[in-house]
């Protein structure tokens, strides 16, 4: 879920040497199109088994039916999920809550569902800093002050826009607590990506 360009698509398919019987990445940037294409032609015999789908899971995942799913992952995505109540004029947490039920609904009964999230507040710098030195070496330093600007700048806006509560970067209990409501069980996290992430894994609903 916010698959992006596919870097978790493509991890599953490697990681499991192509075993896997399908992956669908879903997101609802249309560009991300090209990057999948690329990834069918480089990577899979039957390019059927990895798929692109886009779609802005705001609206939950009515296009997939009950338990098409075994597993379901999504990195740094699902906060994005956003609500506008036209009557009372605000941002609502409604479409977090959705997304988190309707994972529950695609997935098969004790499928997994493994997601991380931005903790409240995050600091894109420390972000930025940590993946400094993978990011210099491959892309050069100009390139990496570059995207690192537009990481800062584009960051405080989200940070903003989540103060004002269209995106969701919540406490863990807070995600564990939406979680339950959603019916998972076995739910565990930890702190990831620089301090500035939680990793969730929790079982689908029996
Ligand atoms: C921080 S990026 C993460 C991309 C990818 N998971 C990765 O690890 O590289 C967040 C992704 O979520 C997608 N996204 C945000 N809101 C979305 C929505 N409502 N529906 C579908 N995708 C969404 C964005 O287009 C973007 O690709």
């Amino acid at each position: 879920l916010g698959c992006g360009s596919g870097p978790l698509s493509e991890a599953i398919w490697r990681r499991t040497a192509g075993q896997v019987a399908e992956v669908v990445g879903v997101d609802c940037a249309a560009v991300n199109v090209r990057p999948y294409e690329d990834l069918r032609t480089s990577l899979v015999a039957n390019p059927d088994r990895l798929r692109f789908v886009c779609h802005d899971f705001s609206a939950g995942l009515g296009l997939f039916e009950h338990g098409r799913f075994d597993h379901a992952v999504s990195g740094l995505s699902i906060s994005y999920a956003e609500s506008w109540d036209q009557e009372r004029r605000e941002w609502t947490q409604t479409a977090y809550d959705r997304i988190l039920a309707e994972v529950g609904r695609v997935l098969r009964p004790g499928g997994r569902f493994v997601f991380s999230v931005n903790v409240p507040s995050p600091s894109w710098a420390r972000v930025g800093l940590s993946s400094a030195r993978s990011l210099i070496t491959t892309t050069g330093t100009m390139r990496f002050l570059k995207k690192s600007w537009r990481m800062i700048r584009y960051g405080a806006w989200l940070k903003r826009e989540a103060r004002a509560g269209r995106f969701h970067y919540l406490p863990h209990a807070e995600v564990t607590a939406k979680l339950q409501a959603a019916g998972f069980t076995n739910i565990e996290h930890r702190v990831t990506y620089a301090g500035q992430a939680y990793l969730f894994r929790a079982l689908s609903p029996s």
